[in-house]
């Protein structure tokens, strides 16, 4: 049965009250939710996905105040970057308390939450009194959804209904931050940048980017990939190098090679934000055309370039 299309937080809440899995609109990505306390429904998100039970997920909350009822310790800066940037693309990984599920955190100690800056999902997480375990709404690999047709077409056979919020406006999942020893360490690179967090805090730990970290699997080596090979560099050089049609994504000026089936400009003026918010957009376009090959630029290392160069890479990663 293919999913139900719904537009209010009031059916969304009906469908989790009774253990049932909804896409919801995030500002990030569409995420795959399900009442956290409720194993069986959490079980059926990563059966859903086909995502690994290695693979922790994320929980959403409705406010910093529910932090309290979820994790044991909230590290001073944990608390700074909750009250500033909350609800916004950040997740926080925490010690956890033992009210959250093993099968949430796939056996860590440690849980990832944020609150999501959407208004029909901040609705309805106040309908509910529970968390919603969520990650991305995409088979476990491909590229996120950046809208409810995205879920429906890859997801809407196995998952009981979408809620419908439009296009998310950010279009890359979260900045996730841990404390492992108690610093500050960035995990993923995502929506928000990496600068403002390091204005408010001070400077963060790396994490090398790692193939096999079962911590992070959004750090896998391949990941957030489109079926067709990604091949990054400069496109009209690796054009000229290839017989087998292929698609162009662009970062500003559209490239004038007759011989790409498409070009997609991810933003003519050059602006970070915009080329976030169209990403997985173009990346699935491309995706779908005759070719065998997706010829893509990588932006400048600063600001939001710098999550957009680690899906780009762990895209054409092999
Ligand atoms: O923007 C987002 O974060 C979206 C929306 C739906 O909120 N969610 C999302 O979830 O991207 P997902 O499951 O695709 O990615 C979550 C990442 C995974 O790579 C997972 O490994 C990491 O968060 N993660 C979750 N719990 C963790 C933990 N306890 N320690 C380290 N990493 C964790
Ligand atoms: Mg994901």
């Amino acid at each position: 049965m293919a999913a139900q299309m719904i537009r209010t937080a009031e059916e969304g809440a009906s469908v989790l009250k009774r253990g049932g899995l909804l896409a919801i609109p995030t500002e990030t990505v569409y995420g795959l939710a399900a009442n956290a306390f409720d194993e069986a429904a959490v079980a059926r998100i990563f059966k859903a996905k086909g995502r690994p039970t290695y693979d922790p997920l994320i929980l959403h909350i409705a406010d910093v105040a529910a932090l309290k009822q979820l994790v044991r310790n909230v590290y001073p800066e944990a608390r700074m970057l909750a009250e500033e940037f909350w609800p916004g693309p950040l997740t926080l990984v925490l010690p956890k308390k033992e009210i959250v599920p093993d099968l949430v955190t796939a056996g860590l100690d440690t849980v990832a939450i944020r609150m999501p800056d959407h208004p029909l999902t901040l609705e309805l997480l106040g309908k509910i009194d529970f968390p919603l375990a969520a990650p991305s709404a995409n088979p476990f690999g491909y590229v996120s959804p950046t809208s409810a047709a995205h879920v429906a077409q890859q997801l809407g056979g196995r998952i009981d209904a979408i809620l419908d919020g439009g296009t998310t406006r950010v279009g890359l999942e979260s900045t996730i931050i841990g404390f492992p020893g108690g610093r500050p360490t960035l995990y993923r690179y995502g929506g928000l940048e990496s600068e403002r967090i390091e204005s408010l805090i001070g400077s963060l730990d790396y994490v090398a980017s790692s193939s096999s970290d079962p911590l992070a699997p959004g750090m896998l080596e391949k990941h957030y990939s489109p079926s067709k090979k990604v091949l990054l560099g400069d496109p009209a050089a690796l054009a000229a190098q290839l017989e087998a049609p292929f698609a162009i994504l662009s970062f500003r000026s559209g490239f004038e090679t007759a011989a790409a089936l498409e070009v997609f400009t991810l933003s003519a003026r050059g602006d970070l934000h915009e080329a976030a918010h169209r990403l997985f957009m173009g990346l699935r376009r491309l995706d779908a055309l005759p070719v065998e090959y997706i010829l893509a630029e990588l932006l400048p290392e600063e600001g939001l370039g710098r999550a957009i160069n680690d899906r780009l890479r762990r895209a054409a990663a092999r």
